[in-house]
């Protein structure tokens, strides 16, 4: 168990994911089509490593082309995707398409490859407007809120039901935040963020005039949603732990929440990123934005007991490491 596939292996959790995986021993096949993301990420995870990272410019949805460019994989960690929650309303059939397209040709190509394993990064978005605060991964799915959350429900069924040759890890991610010590990887977000910590980051920075915090009368302790940001570095080492248990599972499909299991609140999140990186934020109070859920954070038994894995980065980490990494931005 050695070569790893990693589509979108130059995005925000993909480029974190790889220096984990390389640090583990792994050796990743990255694919990317730089939609979203900068052939720099390349060289920016080759000077962390200190190792070439053997990297592809292709599309997820071109199967015959990624099987042909690349030897046998032993696994796969398919990342490639569309993510934005107000691009998919406006362009629904794109969602589904790059989204869906792109998962059926890597699960053709893990075929061809023999891959033992399947990876898949879904979303808490799959739990929907829950009336639990707190989910496990008992909790049933909801309804989807937005094109790009059905995609993912839909993706966590289509390998559930494929009666594949490999094992499958479905991995609900809650909200990444925070960046590689180093600062030489973060989120680069094309365009106005539509994610909390860029948006901050980018008024610290000057570069967006004040942040507007999406309301503050929901029923929670200073009336902001409630959100489990779990640091990305840590998020990257929950896809090795999934790799190595794959080898020994039984079942065929698996599904772990990941997150803190840590519910913060927007102005717990906005005062901590002031404190640790003494600055103050122009922010101001606004309306709530459609389809925001209340609260939800994950509760972390189930993963802590089967992969082994937990969160160790804390709050302040993260708001520290994606300040450091916003500055970098500007050299
Ligand atoms: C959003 C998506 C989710 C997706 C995830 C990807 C929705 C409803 N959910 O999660 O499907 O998987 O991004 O990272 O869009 N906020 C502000 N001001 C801002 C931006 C955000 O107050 O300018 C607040 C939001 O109201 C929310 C919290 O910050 O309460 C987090 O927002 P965001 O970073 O967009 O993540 P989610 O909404 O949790």
């Amino acid at each position: 168990m050695n070569r790893i596939l990693v589509t979108g292996g130059l995005g925000y959790i993909g480029s974190h994911t790889c220096v984990a995986l390389i640090e583990a021993g792994y050796h990743p096949v990255v694919i990317d089509n730089l939609r979203n993301t900068r052939i720099s990420v390349k060289q920016a995870i080759e000077e962390i490593t200190g190792k070439p990272l053997e990297f592809y410019q292709l599309d997820a949805k071109d199967s015959a082309a990624v099987s042909s460019s690349i030897e046998n994989i032993d696994g796969v960690i398919h990342f490639a995707a569309l993510k934005s929650v107000g691009e998919s309303i406006e362009k629904p059939m794109e969602y589904y398409t790059e989204n869906l397209e792109s998962l059926l040709s890597i699960i053709q190509v893990a075929n061809e490859k023999k891959a033992k394993s399947f990876i898949f990064s879904s979303s808490a978005t799959v739990y929907g407007d829950t009336e639990e605060s707190c989910v496990t991964e008992e909790t049933p799915l909801g309804k989807p809120l937005n094109p790009y959350g059905h995609t993912k429900i839909l993706g966590e069924k289509i390998l559930q039901s494929g009666k594949q040759k490999f094992k499958t890890i479905v991995l609900r991610y809650f909200n990444p935040v925070g960046a590689h010590e180093s600062a030489k990887i973060g989120e680069l977000p094309n365009g106005i963020p539509n994610n909390l910590v860029p948006y901050i980051t980018q008024t610290a920075a000057g570069k967006r005039e004040k942040l507007t915090v999406f309301g503050n009368n929901y029923a929670t302790k200073d009336g902001t949603c409630i959100r489990d940001f779990i640091h990305v570095v840590d998020l990257a080492e929950a896809h090795v732990a999934a790799l190595n248990y794959s080898e020994e599972m039984i079942e065929t499909v698996d599904v772990f929440n990941v997150g803190t299991g840590k519910g913060n609140t927007v102005l717990e999140l906005i005062e901590t990123f002031e404190k640790v990186n003494k600055l103050k934020l122009n922010y101001s109070i606004g309306d709530r934005r459609p389809g925001d859920i209340e609260a939800i954070y994950t509760a972390t038994s189930k993963i802590e007991s089967t992969l082994g894995w937990k969160a160790k980065k804390e709050l302040p980490t993260s708001m520290k490491d994606s300040w450091e990494w916003e500055k970098s931005l500007w050299k």
